[in-house]
């Protein structure tokens, strides 16, 4: 498969660094693991890792040295956001790219620099992770697009939102890939749309751009996307580093949330004069070493081609769908389009008991839960608004309601995708056993295979 698809698939697991570790399960104790956690964070490259160790003899305190590493961190740091601005087509010209920790921190930020007047509101959506809707709470009125039993946007309740809300509307707030169904939303559409009522649109990218080639587009297209935020340690740069990237003329106006060294040019008293982006946004000691990291890794990317690693991803997606698709008892959530983020349950069993036997029985790292995503998770299970928070907070933290994610990134192979299908075989054939194995912990909190503690070396 890897080779009709172009890409050199071999080659870059080689690089992925972690790829062949060993851990203990329940019957071996150098079982391989296997990574399907993508979605929280992927493995550093080799390469990159390596390079740095180089650049590393280089590093100093960027923009307020004199000294020739000082001069060379500053033009490599500065030079960083060009080359991560690049990457998702931002228009170097007119746009800032803004270095932040992660994509949180990106939304709290554009959230706070907003200007907001008192009538105003943000329009969210019910499939947002909890990064993309709390920040806006705090500043302004929030509403939310309903998504329907497929886990998708209700696209005309959007329209009637925006339209009824005009012009009060200042902002769209959409995931570009939900981190619960992977479901990809149609981002240029979904700009054109908010442009024609006077919104502009942030676009959450954190599961978008580590899977998509991503164009913001011309700022004269109606499709553009005016802010877009991702994190780097989605996207094989787990350094520290993410970004928000909005037009320069909106971040010139009003003050920093962040204030401090490095924001400013000239200051006493009474008055500031705050520096030139980004550094007015990047307020203290920046990052340095995770920008570089974050933009070595995104430029050695580009030329292993994103387009050709989107394809064996969508292969591979679409192998695991259809080999999960033959275990008796398993529900998948969510349906095309899709990164390779795939959330399910297996009847008869909680979400976090089949989460531990994955691990504990086949070495697999997955994710169990609501993903930091509770109102979307609610409604793809059926349960709405139904269970009220402190009934939710009455059942034992085990048996709250979830699902089971596993999340593909350009190294997984279908070989590891089989193994799980057969493990899940395995466990459908004899659900009680299972049950029995991993009984629930003594303070109620999880589940935990019965013979572990007696398992020499386990950690
Ligand atoms: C869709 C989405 N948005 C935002 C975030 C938050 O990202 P971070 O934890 O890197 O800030 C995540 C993390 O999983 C995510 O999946």
């Amino acid at each position: 498969m890897n080779q009709q698809l172009g890409f050199p698939y071999r080659s870059f697991r080689r690089q992925i660094i972690g790829v062949d570790c060993r851990v203990p399960t329940r019957r071996n104790l150098h079982a391989p693991y296997v990574h399907f956690d993508n979605a929280a964070s992927t493995p550093a490259l080799q390469p990159v890792v390596e390079q740095m160790a180089d650049r590393l003899e280089w590093y100093s305190g960027v923009h307020r040295g004199t000294g020739h590493k000082s001069w060379q961190s500053s033009r490599a740091y500065d030079e960083s956001h060009r080359v991560i601005g690049h990457f998702v087509g931002a228009d170097l010209d007119r746009d800032t790219i803004i270095l932040t920790k992660n994509t949180t921190e990106a939304i709290n930020k554009l959230a706070y620099r907003f200007p907001w007047n008192p009538d105003d509101l943000v329009i969210s959506t019910e499939m947002e992770h909890h990064s993309n809707d709390l920040p806006w709470r705090f500043r302004t009125r929030v509403q939310y697009v309903p998504v329907d039993e497929n886990g998708h946007l209700e696209i005309a309740a959007l329209r009637s939102m925006l339209r009824s809300a005009y012009p009060h509307a200042r902002l769209l707030a959409v995931c570009g890939a939900s981190n619960v169904t992977g479901h990809i939303n149609d981002i240029h559409y979904l700009a054109s749309l908010a442009h024609e009522y006077g919104a502009l649109i942030l676009v959450d990218a954190a599961q978008l751009v580590p899977h998509v080639p991503m164009d913001m587009k011309s700022h004269h297209d109606p499709g553009h996307i005016d802010f877009l935020a991702f994190s780097g340690h989605k996207i094989y740069a787990p350094f520290g580093c993410g970004a928000l990237i909005g037009p320069r003329e909106f971040f010139q106006r009003g003050n920093p949330d962040h204030t401090g060294g490095g924001t400013v040019s000239l200051v006493n008293q009474e008055q500031i004069l705050w520096a030139d982006l980004p550094d007015r946004e990047e307020a203290g000691s920046p990052n340095v070493v995770g920008a570089l990291m974050l933009a070595d890794t995104l430029g050695y990317l580009q030329k292993l081609g994103i387009n050709r690693m989107a394809t064996y991803e969508d292969a591979l997606t679409d192998y695991a769908l259809s080999a999960l698709a033959t275990v008796p008892g398993l529900t998948i959530y969510g349906s095309q389009p899709r990164v390779g983020v795939i959330s399910f349950n297996l009847a008869a069993l909680a979400h976090s008991q089949l989460g531990n036997i994955l691990c504990h029985e086949g070495g697999f790292g997955v994710r169990t839960g609501c993903f930091c995503a509770q109102a979307y998770v609610r409604k793809l299970l059926g349960i709405g608004s139904n269970l009220s928070l402190s009934d939710w907070a009455s059942i034992d933290p085990a048996y709250w309601p979830g699902m089971v994610r596993i999340s593909l990134a350009a190294y997984n192979t279908r070989e590891e995708i089989d193994a799980l299908v057969v493990l899940l075989q395995q466990i459908t054939q004899n659900p009680g056993y299972y049950k029995r194995m991993y009984p629930i912990s003594s303070n109620q909190q999880e589940f935990f295979p019965r013979q572990l503690k007696s398992t020499v070396g386990y950690v």
